[in-house]
């Protein structure tokens, strides 16, 4: 789940809370909208006010109207990355939707093993990486895929709209439990222990991702194209335009072939469906107009 997973129980409000009017609401609302692409439909309000109540603690605000304020002011930008934590999960696991992983070796590493073990370029981007399990299972996907590659080309990179979940993600640390869905054999080649019931990914396969904070509603310093995209379990609670304009934007950025794959309960649509053909559940190519029966090459 991403944002606003109702897992979490909504905590019983105190007599002394701030009300939080539909106005409040609406404000929140269309911040989240404009600045994240977030959609927030007012069956959400009092998961919103449970979620921000620690955010007016901590700044000290009086009411909602006062955050509100701050959040939408011109120093208001720190406080919209604190917003939009709040306002999402980073639930995530590792080698999450198993099929995605086969896919990327089969379509973006099998083929190609040769010009890979000669240098050819290498670029995947994990978009809304979380706390790093995507990215760093990308990493042990082509690594075991290439274990003596002389010259792998390969970069990852990672990106997220929270800064704080990403210093989680470069500290490439986790515990015994989050580490489960590793294949032995991986785990063997890529953890090494980091104290009592802490493993961390070794520097060998945590240096091949590059953590980056990038918000997907707003421009992308990016220059493509990548061998694969994975934007999964990101965009689920975006409004359908604003899925359409990232799937648009996500699959322009792929080489003819690339693979993209989004979260379970998402689905492609709009422009981008002009552009890709499906590869698979919830995965999809990019059109090699070079090659339209699906023979691709290893460019
Ligand atoms: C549920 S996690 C998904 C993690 C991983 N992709 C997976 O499927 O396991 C969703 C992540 O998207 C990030 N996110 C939400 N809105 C975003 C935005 N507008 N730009 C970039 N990242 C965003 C959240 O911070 C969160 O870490």
């Amino acid at each position: 789940m991403n944002t606003l997973a109702q897992t979490r129980p909504t905590p019983p409000r105190g007599p002394a809370e701030p009300v939080f009017t539909d106005e409040d609401f609406a404000c929140i609302a269309r911040i989240a909208q404009r600045e994240f692409g977030l959609s927030l439909p007012s069956a959400k309000k009092d998961l919103v006010q449970s979620r921000l109540m620690r955010r007016l603690r901590a700044l000290g605000c009086a009411d909602f109207a006062a955050y509100c304020a701050r959040v939408d002011g011109p120093d208001g930008a720190e406080e919209r990355a604190e917003l939009v934590s709040a306002l999402t999960t980073n639930v995530t696991h590792f080698f999450r939707e198993a099929h995605h992983f086969r896919l990327l070796e089969e379509i973006c590493l099998t083929p190609h093993l040769p010009a890979l073990r000669a240098g050819r370029r290498l670029r995947l981007w994990s978009a809304g990486c979380s706390a790093g399990p995507e990215p760093y299972s990308m990493a042990m996907t082509v690594l075991a895929a290439l274990p003596d590659a002389p010259r792998l080309n390969l970069r990852i990179l990672a990106t997220d709209i929270d800064p704080a979940i990403l210093d989680r993600a470069r500290s490439a640390t986790y515990g015994s439990d989050e580490i489960r869905a590793i294949p032995e054999p991986l785990r063997r080649a890529h953890l090494e222990p980091a104290g009592p019931g802490r493993h961390r990914i070794v520097a060998g396969t945590a240096g091949r991702v590059h953590f980056a904070a990038l918000n997907l509603m707003a421009d992308w310093p990016l220059r493509g194209p990548f061998d694969a995209i994975f934007c999964r379990n990101v965009a689920i609670y975006f409004d359908k335009p604003t899925q359409e304009r990232l799937w648009q934007r996500l699959a322009r950025l792929l080489r003819p072939g690339g693979l993209l794959c989004i979260g379970h309960s998402e689905r492609l649509h709009g422009p981008a469906t002009g552009l890709v053909t499906s590869a698979g559940i919830t995965a999809y190519r990019r059109d090699d107009p070079a090659h339209p029966l699906g023979e691709r090459t290893d460019r």
